[in-house]
């Protein structure tokens, strides 16, 4: 008898804490972490490397033409999951402001998010997987095992971010962090395909006044109680 390996779905906001999360989770349980949103930021970074960004607007056709010619992957680098677009480590590149700009523009072309879910949905295929994501728990795995929404104050989020793009010593102020957040909020939530939404069965998870650990055990109890046995 072995412990079955689950596929745990974390969705909700921008820089709610959810990414590290799921990474802390994947590691206790030795499971495959999946940044989903890093794949959007893949295609985001493509299309600004190539021209398809006009006055700040994606040129959804070429775009959507040029989706043959990109390839994005994951390779673990000294303990940590970095993005390969074509083979090329974009890690870095794909966390610029730059890229946050644009980046929900992108993930609302239906061909891109059609794209994205297949290769997700291929990465899931042999359970012991923790996605995060906007649409996972209502898209790519709808029968995940566990499923949570992660939610925090913007006040809260928008600081955390700024300390994290601080310390990668990106300039950027508080008010404009908070901006962008907000309006990424937005065009999740309300682009037609695949909007953030919580199912109803996904656990909500505040982590505005909750540390990492405090996170990562309350998660941990909903896995224990979900994790059933595999004959
Ligand atoms: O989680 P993130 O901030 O790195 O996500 C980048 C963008 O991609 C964000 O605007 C939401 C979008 N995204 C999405 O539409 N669906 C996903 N499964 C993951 C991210």
């Amino acid at each position: 008898m072995k412990q079955k390996r689950l596929v745990i779905a974390i969705d909700g906001y921008s820089s709610c804490g959810k990414s590290t999360m799921a990474k802390a989770l994947a590691k206790e349980l030795n499971y495959t972490f999946i940044d989903s949103g890093a794949m959007y930021r893949g295609v985001a970074l493509f299309a600004l490397e190539n021209g398809m960004i006009l006055n700040g607007n994606p040129d959804k056709e070429s775009i959507i033409d040029s989706l043959d010619e990109i390839t994005l992957t994951f390779e673990t680098i000294e303990g940590k999951q970095h993005l390969m677009l074509n083979s090329r480590d974009v890690e870095n590149e794909i966390r610029t402001p730059a890229v946050a700009e644009v980046v929900s523009e992108i993930a609302s072309i239906s061909e891109v998010r059609q794209k994205l879910v297949r290769e997700q949905r291929k990465m899931g295929d042999l359970g012991g997987i923790v996605m995060d994501g906007r649409d996972i728990g209502s898209v790519v795995f709808p029968n995940a095992d566990l499923k949570f929404f992660v939610t925090a104050k913007p006040e809260i989020r928008a600081q955390r971010r700024f300390l994290e793009l601080e310390n990668k010593g990106i300039q950027t102020n508080l008010k404009e962090v908070l901006h962008n957040l907000e309006t990424r909020d937005r065009l999740d939530s309300s682009r037609s395909d695949s909007p953030l939404i919580r199912t109803k069965d996904a656990i909500l998870i505040d982590t505005s006044f909750l540390t990492p650990h405090q996170q990562l055990n309350k998660v941990l109890e909903f896995v224990h109680q979900n994790a059933t046995i595999d004959n």
